[in-house]
């Protein structure tokens, strides 16, 4: 077997599919988010990101900062072994009760990100209720697929947020069969938000559980951002709600909250939290800080959503077409690989604006498309500077505008 050339086929189909991913190699500056320092190109360094999941900015707070840097003074740098082997420390500790608040269930369960969350949570969860079936969104994550896949169960789709479909599958099922509803709230490429009450409201008529993934929800929807659940009063009728602490709350890790049972099987029984080492002291010290923030400044949230209206007016007025988003993701479809890699590469080297071209598998061929995330940090003259530079680019490639 020639293994290098293996590798090198591989790549080349990357290549040929012009979905072949190149890095862009930046220097976060805490104190000066949303700007960073672009590594790839010591020609123009400065540049402003707009495609940060760190939504609100939290990852350079100085609470969060001093939380992180005092954790790992006190405590040092890593947890020491598993949460199993001495690595439950108490910051970890403190977290979990924490997310268990945010979210109103009796127990919470950290893991080392949200795609682990995901992934280990859903593959025990089918493999704990035998027989089970997991009626997944078409649009869930790949962290949520490949839970489901592993877990075993039997899956159906029903079609994107489409609640007749998803009540045809609920009706197809035995009424004893046991059935996981598992969804997302805000939907990460389109911007758009679940139905969660009519969910809730079918799963509960056919006796199913819910798991519902808020990864691009929490800390940003709610009065004390707990979410899109949060926000339409249904939290306490999800089962299960899973979260990251590498998005809205500026860190790294993932969760899963719900009832004392069924955390205590999770911690029991999923191999992707039993057999790694614990998030370390300074980076749970870190989430917990910054949760507490998000939790109690509503007024980040509403300087957000003003960010993101005044950002998507911006864009109207200027023609520049957004897909029709409910959220604070602002989708610019441009609906091929090669010009949409071209549009990120003219924004980064002749505007010192970063926007990440998202590119199949990430989303359907055909869909490519730039993801801008303003946050609250994004002032006046940098989204003038963003639709000025869209308005040239899109004149350079001959762009279509709306009307
Ligand atoms: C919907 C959804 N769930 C889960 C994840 C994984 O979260 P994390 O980045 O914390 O691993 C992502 C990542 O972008 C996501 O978009």
């Amino acid at each position: 077997m020639d293994y290098e050339a293996a590798f090198a086929r591989a790549v080349a189909v990357l290549k040929t599919e012009r979905r072949y991913r190149v890095f862009t190699d930046l220097a976060r500056q805490a104190g000066r988010f949303p700007q960073a320092v672009n590594h790839s190109n010591p020609a123009k360094p400065e540049v402003v990101v707009w495609c940060s999941n760190d939504y609100l900015g939290m990852g350079q707070h100085p609470a969060v900062l001093e939380a992180m840097a005092e954790a790992a003074r006190r405590y040092g740098a890593g947890a020491g072994g598993t949460r199993n082997i001495s690595g439950t420390h108490h910051p970890l500790v403190e977290l979990e009760a924490e997310l268990a608040g945010l979210h109103g269930k009796p127990a919470a369960l950290v893991f080392s990100s949200g795609y682990v969350a995901n992934d280990t949570a859903l593959a025990t969860l089918g493999r704990l209720l035998p027989g089970a079936v997991i009626i997944s969104d078409q649009l869930n994550h790949a962290s949520m697929i490949a839970g489901i896949r592993r877990s075993g169960a039997d899956c159906r789709i029903f079609r994107h947020n489409d609640l007749g479909h998803l009540e045809e599958l609920l009706k197809s099922e035995p009424a004893d069969r046991p059935k996981i509803v598992a969804f997302e709230s805000v939907y990460s490429m389109d911007g758009d938000i679940a139905p969660i009450p009519a969910i809730v409201r079918l799963a509960e008529a056919h006796g199913a559980m819910t798991y519902l993934d808020e990864v691009h929800a929490v800390g940003m929807y709610g009065p004390h951002g707990g979410g899109v659940a949060e926000r339409d009063g249904v939290m306490d009728r999800v089962t299960v709600i899973q979260g990251t602490l590498g998005k809205a709350f500026g860190v790294v890790g993932g969760y899963v909250a719900g009832s004392a049972s069924f955390v205590d099987a999770i911690r029991g029984h999923a191999p992707g939290f039993i057999f790694t080492t614990a998030l370390p002291p300074a980076v749970a010290a870190a989430a917990l800080a910054s949760i507490r923030i998000v939790r109690s400044q509503e007024s980040l949230r509403v300087r957000h959503r003003e960010r993101v209206a005044r950002l998507k007016a911006a864009l109207k007025d200027a023609g520049i077409a957004t897909m029709p988003s409910d959220s604070h993701i602002v989708p610019v479809m441009i609906g091929e690989s090669a010009l949409c890699t071209e549009v990120g590469r003219l924004l980064l080297e002749q505007h010192g604006i970063y926007v990440q071209p998202i590119n199949y598998p990430t989303v359907p061929r055909g869909g490519e498309r730039l993801r801008l995330t303003p946050s609250p940090l994004h002032d006046d003259a940098m989204i003038e500077h963003l639709v000025s530079a869209l308005t040239q680019v899109w004149q350079e490639l001959r762009l279509g505008r709306a009307a």
